[in-house]
């Protein structure tokens, strides 16, 4: 069986940080933050919202875009680094916020890479016939978790969520090849203490990044007996505009193949891929039998790609920037 992405849906806080606002936080600068990491604004949750209020607006789209029921779903991967408590988990929540009565729940969090590792256990489950139907959401609320006096962090972070339905089906599509890997050596340059705040060795995890993202999405793109010529859209994990267009010029990826909404949100974690997926769907940039690579890395260190064939035959709406839980 083949994992064909159906359904997908995005979720993102109305509030607006824009670098202006965060020149009257920390001493910073626009020009500084534009200049070095491509953002301009980022999102944050509102008062009452939370990760897995976010990840169920997310998801509600995507099953709706797939013209789904609650009682079809099977399974629910929630990836996320910022959950409300240690548990219950946030697919948990999502099912019981959607009344998914019939899908059991699994948390996974590897950070930045974690949307990824999901896609690839959803991919296995249904390759072996245990599930049919599953739903993948990432979620996260980071801007409660960044030190708001530290200006080399507090400024990447955002909020968002977003969710993929991923269906069997006999006729070939959806992921070719997942590569996923893991260093735990680098653990420490990249975390988040139970207790504490977001801490990050920024220029240890850049040069990591560039790294991770050439060389996994190489790997991933052999693996499906592809070269990256065959790639019609890349959609990476959206941290920092130079890691992109670092990997692309290495890669020899042309960047009008190469989806970027950075600028928007900044780095939102395991969000960041479903979001610019929805995204570049929603601006026409994906059609039925293109070949799309998605790319992933971050914290554990650990990181992730896949290389699909996109089935599905026309895009259409995938959510809207209305406040979660209101529809
Ligand atoms: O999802 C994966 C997780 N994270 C990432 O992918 C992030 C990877 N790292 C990065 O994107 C970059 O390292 C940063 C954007 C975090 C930093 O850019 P950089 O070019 O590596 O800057 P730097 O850390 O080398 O700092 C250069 C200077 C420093 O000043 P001095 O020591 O040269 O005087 C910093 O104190 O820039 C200063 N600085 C700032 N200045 C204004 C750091 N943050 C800021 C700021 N505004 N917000």
């Amino acid at each position: 069986m083949y994992a064909h992405i159906t359904g997908w849906g995005k979720s993102l806080p109305e509030r607006r940080l824009t670098n202006a606002d965060l020149e009257e936080i920390v001493e910073t600068a626009d020009e500084w933050i534009v200049s070095r990491t491509g953002i301009r604004e980022r999102r944050i949750v509102a008062a009452g919202d939370t990760t897995d209020s976010l990840g169920a607006e997310a998801a509600r789209c995507a099953l709706a875009q797939a013209n789904l029921g609650p009682q079809d779903v099977e399974l629910v991967i929630a990836a996320s680094c910022t959950p409300e408590a240690l548990f219950p988990g946030i697919s948990n929540r999502i099912q019981e916020r959607l009344g998914l009565t019939a899908a059991a729940a699994l948390d996974i969090n590897q950070a930045c890479s974690g949307f990824i590792h999901g896609l690839a256990i959803a991919q296995g489950f249904i390759a072996t016939g245990q599930y049919r139907t599953i739903l993948i959401v990432g979620a996260e609320v980071l801007t409660r978790h960044v030190d708001w006096t530290d200006r080399a962090t507090c400024v990447l972070f955002g909020d968002a969520a977003g969710a993929v339905v991923v269906e069997a089906a006999a006729e070939p599509g959806g992921p070719l090849a997942f590569d996923l890997g893991s260093d735990g050596t680098g653990g420490d340059l990249l975390m988040l203490p139970i207790d504490g705040k977001l801490d990050m060795n920024g220029r240890e995890v850049y040069r990591f990044a560039v790294t991770a993202m050439t060389s996994s999405l190489v790997a991933a793109v052999d693996k499906a007996g592809l070269a990256l010529a065959d790639i019609d859209v890349l959609i990476p994990h959206q941290a920092n505009i130079r890691i992109i267009q670092s990997a692309a010029q290495t890669l020899k990826l042309p960047l009008d193949r190469v989806f970027t909404n950075v600028e928007k949100y900044g780095n939102t974690s395991a969000a960041s891929i479903p979001v610019a997926l929805c995204e570049a769907i929603e601006e026409g940039r994906i059609a039925a039998g293109d070949t799309i690579a998605m790319v992933a890395f971050g914290a554990g260190l650990a990181w992730g790609a896949t290389v699909l064939r996109w089935t599905h035959p026309a895009a259409v709406d995938s959510g809207d920037e209305r406040e979660p839980g209101t529809r």
